[in-house]
């Protein structure tokens, strides 16, 4: 099967002070997944948004199936049969999961209600399909994990029964398992002839399931080449334009003593049980898993945004009560949430207002701001991060997905805080971003600061931790210093499957 089902000719789609598509070419055939691969900002996610109608470029040419089309929208797209799992969540949190996948598209019954029983049945096919049962089709969307949401909006594409789909880095949320799912799933939908558009930051998922990769770098297209013609290091170089050697940066740190600690830490839902931890000054410790095994909970009491039903937290030996996220910031604490979106940025404000969010007192003690001086700050960290933005003025919800992650990172770097929590840090940063927020977690611990780290990806955890928990169901099930790193064992412990000292 290698008809052509869609091609698009000189796109260039132009936004205030950016050209995030300049005369790129793409096109995609049927049965076929096409990778689109770039850094942050270089222009993906806007020509994924092009191809299925929700943006009207300035220039160029689309033809489905050889038939010149201009998509005026996505629900345009949509009735050409293109449908699209976004970048950004698009799910109704007070409707429950049958609800968001027909949405304005439910079944009626006889005398023209609502037919439910119709819509759940046909819900929970959809998501059986997908591997992904567990999920009750009855539950608010709001009641489920990022992990589990994200499974939703790609049953909701797949209700479309579309020829062509569009997926805006649809793993970056999901755990190993439910990646399985998919891509299995991917494999169906390639035999069925659909065409999918997969834009994707992680090149271990490109020879798993991809047949072509595009390259876009500031919004050109580099080159497309087949999958078995690049090695990933000259993919890497494509992306980036420059050579990258070392990934994982990790230098031993000379510090002493405790910063953190937890004793017998529960929560009250009983996602979290009797977590004992320790993080000592200049020390990364991984705290690796499945989603869903407690630690985003557990980082939460910590952080004092649930508060604990049982157990004890320390910080620089110092037991805390009744802490909220303000008093714990004052004790030098910061956190990066894993779903940024809703809790680490405020969208509608400005690059530099997001930076200096918790750092006002800090660099204004007299509490008068000083425009000049807050730019500059804003600016320092623009270089020193990347951030692909014209200015700092602008509103956050225009940056790519990658960059909203980076001034998450830059906020809590202006505060300076000593302990800081990761979680899930460098989710949907491009390859070299990585690597420079790699150097900066060492840098940072070289000054005497300390991470606590919650990933998802096995390399990340076991290149960056100079120690590792791993959690399963709310539980500690194994502890590794990092000589004694292997990440069969780790994953091993994360299924349940493992053995050893701390029993499984
Ligand atoms: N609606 C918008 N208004 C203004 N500028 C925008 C808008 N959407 C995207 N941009 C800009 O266009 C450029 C390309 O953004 P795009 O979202 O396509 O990047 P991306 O390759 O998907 O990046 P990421 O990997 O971070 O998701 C960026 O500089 C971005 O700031
Ligand atoms: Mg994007």
């Amino acid at each position: 099967m290698s008809e052509t089902i869609l091609t698009a000719n000189g796109i260039t789609k132009l936004f205030p002070g950016v050209t995030a598509l300049d005369n790129v070419d793409f096109d995609l055939k049927k049965g076929e997944v096409h990778i689109l691969v770039g850094e942050n900002g270089a222009g993906k996610s806007t020509l994924a948004k092009v191809l299925l109608g929700a943006y009207i470029p300035e220039g160029g040419e689309i033809k489905l199936e050889g038939q010149p089309v201009s998509l005026k929208s996505a629900k345009d797209g949509l009735a050409h049969g293109i449908a699209a799992v976004y970048q950004e969540f698009t799910l109704v949190p007070y409707l429950n999961v049958s609800q968001n996948i027909f949405l304005n598209r439910e079944p009626k019954n006889k005398v023209g209600l609502v037919d439910h029983k119709k819509m759940e049945k046909d819900a929970a096919e959809l998501l059986k399909s997908l591997n992904c049962d567990y999920i009750d089709v009855k539950a608010y969307v709001k009641t489920l994990s990022v992990a589990e949401q994200q499974m939703v909006e790609i049953a909701k594409a797949l209700s479309f029964k579309p020829k062509i789909l569009v997926f805006d880095e649809p793993t970056a949320t999901l755990s190993e398992r439910e990646v399985e799912s998919l891509f299995e799933r991917i494999h169906k939908l390639k035999k069925d002839g659909i065409g999918i558009i997969y834009v994707s930051h992680r090149m271990q998922e490109f020879h798993y399931i991809g047949d072509r990769i595009t390259v876009l770098r500031d919004g050109k297209k580099i080159g497309t080449v087949g999958i078995n013609e690049v090695s990933d290091s000259g993919l890497v170089s494509m992306m980036v334009g420059r050579d990258i050697s070392q990934v994982f940066k990790r230098t031993p740190n000379q510090y002493k003593g405790e910063v953190l600690r937890t004793e017998g830490l529960c929560d009250k839902a009983g996602r979290v049980k009797d977590i004992s931890i320790v993080l000592n000054k200049g020390e990364i410790v991984g705290l690796a898993g499945l989603v869903g095994a407690g630690r985003t909970e557990f980082a939460r009491l910590i952080f004092g945004i649930d508060s604990a039903s049982k157990g004890k937290i320390y910080v620089n030996g110092e037991e805390i009560h009744s802490h909220s996220p303000v008093t714990v910031v004052k004790k030098g604490l910061g956190m990066v949430c894993e779903d940024r979106k809703r809790h680490g940025l405020a969208l509608k404000d400005s690059v530099a207002w997001n930076i200096m969010a918790v750092s006002l007192k800090k660099h204004f003690p007299k509490h008068i701001i000083s425009q000049k001086k807050m730019i500059k700050i804003a600016e320092e960290y623009k270089e020193k991060l990347r951030i692909a933005t014209p200015d700092v003025y602008r509103e956050c919800r225009f940056l790519s997905g990658g960059n909203q992650q980076k001034v998450v990172l830059a906020k809590w770097l202006s505060a300076d805080a000593d302990i800081l929590i990761f979680d899930e840090p460098t989710r949907g940063i491009d390859v070299g971003a990585k690597m420079e927020i790699y150097a900066l977690m060492d840098e940072l611990t070289q000054q005497g600061k300390s991470i606590l780290m919650i990933s998802s990806e096995m390399p990340e955890i076991l290149g960056m931790s100079d120690r590792i928990y791993v959690m399963r169901e709310g539980r500690i099930v194994n502890e590794c210093a990092r000589s004694e790193f292997s990440a069969d064992d780790i994953g091993a412990y994360m299924l349940g499957i493992g053995g050893g000292k701390h029993g499984a």
